[in-house]
């Protein structure tokens, strides 16, 4: 049944949510306190790069609306979905000031029952503290629900409308009700549970995934010692069910506003119930240091031909995305300028962003991977875009200074690239 929705927070999760539940059918309501987001979202403008969701807003705009008015967008809806920023703090736990400034507005609003949501990855308890404070200033019927979302950037839509599952922490048989006919066009299995373990879901599975990435990055490390090949060893091992042939690529590590985030976050809540989470604790330090080694094999190969011209290919965290929140691309570069390189950079959506956070100091943003590539002694691809596997590189190598290839993510053939006559290192290849 169609529902009235109201979303606080238009970034990723909020705006993918927001789109994707007016596709559903549902009557929804997008709130931000950016005014100038608001104008824009309102003109079909959006404040993100992801892929389709420009179309589909279009498609279902007679079911949606952009409002800066908390207020009046909470009282017009049956269910509110928070889905505000969590970011960390300085100590690495994390910082609820959005969700609570974002509660206490709807609590003050409260006029009849409604479900209030939490969409946003938030520390386990976090549910139960919505309710006591909801409580301080509505004396009426409501529900608080926990209701994690999986999404990736660059494949947002799909990963909302066919997820694997849908996790529904909601601890009475009317809130699962409502929950369950949000998405009852969705077919996925539902998972309903307690609000702390719901919210424990999201942490644990971004932990996993985190984990499996150090894991296969470390194995690479060790094809690097044994020439061995560690697409090969992913392909091996990911055909067992058990391991799943997922989450196995190596490269330079995770990046994005998400994963550096969650781990950090769970390891400080295992601390702040004394509880030493060891396994985490070696995933970050794997990830920190795959960075490390990759500037290394760059700092080295410089030294030996005496070259000083770096050409990075990718910004971004990843590829389909212009997010470089935590995008070993910026460390990369950061590092770089700090030894006094000359940078020559190109990303295909991720450059303004990017030049927020880099000083402009020996660096060039180029037009195109080839403009980047022109007489660099060095080329580093740090990004997964599609396109670079897709390049001339024979054209490339003539326009390099010298054919130096560090393919951080092992988009090239490494046999094919000797044969063109580059001087090939991937992660963990042979
Ligand atoms: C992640 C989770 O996948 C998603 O479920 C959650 O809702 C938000 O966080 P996202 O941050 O969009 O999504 O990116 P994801 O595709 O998961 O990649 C995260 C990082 O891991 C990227 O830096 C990516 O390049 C890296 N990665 C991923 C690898 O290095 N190897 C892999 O095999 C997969």
């Amino acid at each position: 049944m169609r529902k009235k929705i109201a979303i606080i927070g238009t970034g990723y999760v909020g705006l993918t949510a927001g789109i994707c539940l007016a596709s559903l059918g549902h009557q929804v309501i997008c709130v931000d306190k950016i005014k100038n987001k608001i104008n824009n979202l309102k003109n079909g403008i959006l404040p993100i790069y992801e892929p389709g969701l420009d179309q589909y807003l279009k498609k279902y705009k007679t079911n949606i609306e952009f409002t800066q008015n908390l207020p009046k967008a909470v009282s017009k809806s049956e269910i509110i979905f928070i889905a505000v920023g969590t970011p960390s703090k300085k100590d690495k736990s994390i910082d609820l000031s959005y969700i609570k400034q974002a509660t206490k507005e709807i609590a003050k609003q409260l006029n009849a029952y409604k479900i209030i949501v939490n969409k946003s990855t938030v520390p386990v308890g976090t549910g139960n503290w919505t309710k006591k404070e909801i409580k301080k200033y509505y004396k009426g019927d409501f529900s608080v629900v926990s209701n994690p979302e999986f999404l990736r950037e660059g494949s947002a839509i799909k990963d909302f409308l066919e997820p694997d599952r849908i996790v529904i922490g909601a601890e009475d048989k009317k809130a699962h009700e409502i929950m369950l006919d949000i998405y009852s066009k969705i077919h996925a299995p539902k998972i309903i549970t307690d609000i702390k373990s719901a919210e424990l879901i999201k942490y644990a599975a971004n932990a996993f995934l985190a984990t499996k990435i150090s894991f296969i990055n470390e194995i690479a490390n060790i094809c690097d010692r044994l020439d061995a090949d560690v697409q090969k060893v992913a392909q091996g091992i990911g055909y067992d069910k058990r391991i799943g042939k997922y989450f196995l690529n190596a490269g330079i590590g995770y990046g994005g506003s998400c994963f550096p985030k969650d781990i950090d976050g769970l390891v400080s809540i295992s601390n702040k119930h004394k509880y030493t989470f060891k396994l985490l604790n070696a995933v970050i330090e794997v990830n920190k240091n795959q960075q490390k080694i990759f500037i290394k094999k760059i700092n080295s190969i410089l030294k030996k031909i005496k070259g000083n011209t770096v050409c990075v290919w990718g910004l971004a965290f990843k590829a389909n995305t212009d997010d470089v929140r935590k995008s070993p691309s910026i460390e990369i570069i950061k590092n770089l300028q700090r030894t006094g390189y000359k940078i020559r950079v190109y990303d295909p959506v991720a450059t303004a962003n990017a030049k927020k956070e880099l000083l402009n100091k020996n660096i060039t943003f180029c037009k195109n991977p080839y403009e980047a590539a022109k007489n660099a002694d060095i080329l580093a691809l740090v990004t997964d875009w599609p396109e670079f596997s897709k390049m001339d590189m024979i054209k490339v190598k003539k326009i390099m200074h010298h054919p130096y290839l560090l393919d951080g993510r092992n988009q090239f053939e490494p046999e094919e690239m000797k044969k063109l006559g580059f001087y090939y290192e991937g992660i963990g290849r042979k």
